[in-house]
């Protein structure tokens, strides 16, 4: 059944797990993740994007989700909407059946440029009155993503501060989350920690100077109720890159968020955990290596087939590292 993320997330604080939100633009996506959510009987958070939206339309998403709704009517589903830049954006999604929607306050409508707190503040707060209203949830963002080594929100279109950002809007506030927290009446508030969008995150594998563990510490001391949510936390497989760059593929080196750092932060609030990144990183991978080693074939479900399969993979993975898997 289609559940509010806030439902969710209070089992998961109880339980003390994490949960991965997986971004969906399409068929072969939406059935890895509901296959790996099956057999590792975990709930699941299906997000779309402005992206996403723009990609398949508003129809096929929400009857696409309907359909795993159906086939598996044991699962708890939480559909998601990403990164909303206005109010009317998050009332477009609550009217078309999303569970929850988050209002990205921290940039403004054009999704690029930092936004005032203030700004922030009346936003979500907003969104907060309307969605509650209807029992949907409201995630909120406090401070910006971006990447502490080069002060860029990285290479991904559409999502992210443009030009450089100083660490303060990088590095979400403690005392300031605590006081968004308490004047939107957010239900999952999501912090900036040094984490960007997309495959280029960090040019060799992060300690503490480029991925602020220490400050999720700090914001769950001083708001030890509030539900966590990390941004921006691809692991960008090696193994899968590998394969990309073996079949033609070309991407330069980069690392991403480690899986044990994200455990760390399970054990510190993170109930959240958005990943867009590896789904596209092991489906491209899987698909290049089916198109170079079977030439003949011209069946594109051949193909897809690999994709959705190296999808599922790294959800069962997901699933069973941040602790979801038996809790659906
Ligand atoms: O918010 C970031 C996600 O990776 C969505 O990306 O806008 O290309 O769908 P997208
Ligand atoms: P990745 O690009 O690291 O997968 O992050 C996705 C995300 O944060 C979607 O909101
Ligand atoms: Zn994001």
């Amino acid at each position: 059944p289609m559940i509010s993320l806030r439902r969710l997330l209070d089992h998961a604080a109880e339980h003390g797990y994490g949960v991965p939100a997986f971004n969906v633009n399409n068929l072969e996506q939406i059935q890895a993740i509901m296959q790996a959510a099956h057999a590792t009987d975990s709930p699941v958070i299906l997000q779309a994007s402005a992206g996403a939206r723009q990609y398949a339309g508003e129809p096929f998403l929400r009857k696409m989700v309907e359909a795993a709704a159906e086939t598996w009517p044991g699962l708890p589903i939480v559909l998601h909407q990403d990164h909303g830049a206005s109010p009317a954006v998050c009332m477009q999604s609550i009217r078309s059946g999303f569970t929850s929607v988050m209002m990205d306050g921290s940039l403004m409508e054009d999704a690029k440029t930092p936004a005032s707190y203030d700004y922030n503040v009346s936003v979500t707060r907003r969104v907060v009155e309307m969605a509650h209203a209807v029992e949907v949830s409201v995630e909120g963002e406090l401070g910006c993503l971006g990447s502490l080594e080069s002060g860029t929100a990285g290479e991904e279109e559409g999502v992210g501060a443009e030009g450089v950002l100083t660490r303060e809007q990088m590095l979400t506030d403690p005392d300031q989350a605590a006081d968004f927290v308490a004047r939107t009446g957010v239900d999952a508030l999501a912090i900036a920690i040094g984490t960007s969008h997309g495959a280029y995150k960090f040019s060799r594998k992060p300690s503490g100077d480029l991925l602020a563990m220490d400050r999720i510490k700090e914001i769950h001391a001083r708001i030890p109720d509030t539900h966590l949510v990390m941004h921006g936390s691809s692991s960008v497989p090696q193994e899968w890159l590998a394969v990309i760059r073996e079949h033609g593929g070309d991407i330069r080196e980069t690392y991403g968020v480690p899986v044990e750092e994200i455990q760390e932060g399970i054990r510190h609030g993170v109930r959240k955990i958005n990943i867009d990144t590896d789904i596209r990183l092991a489906m491209t991978g899987a698909m290049r290596r089916a198109m170079a080693r079977r030439k003949e074939e011209f069946d594109p479900r051949r193909f897809l087939a690999e994709g959705l399969a190296a999808a599922r993979q790294l959800c069962v993975d997901r699933f069973e590292a941040f602790g979801s898997a038996g809790m659906a």
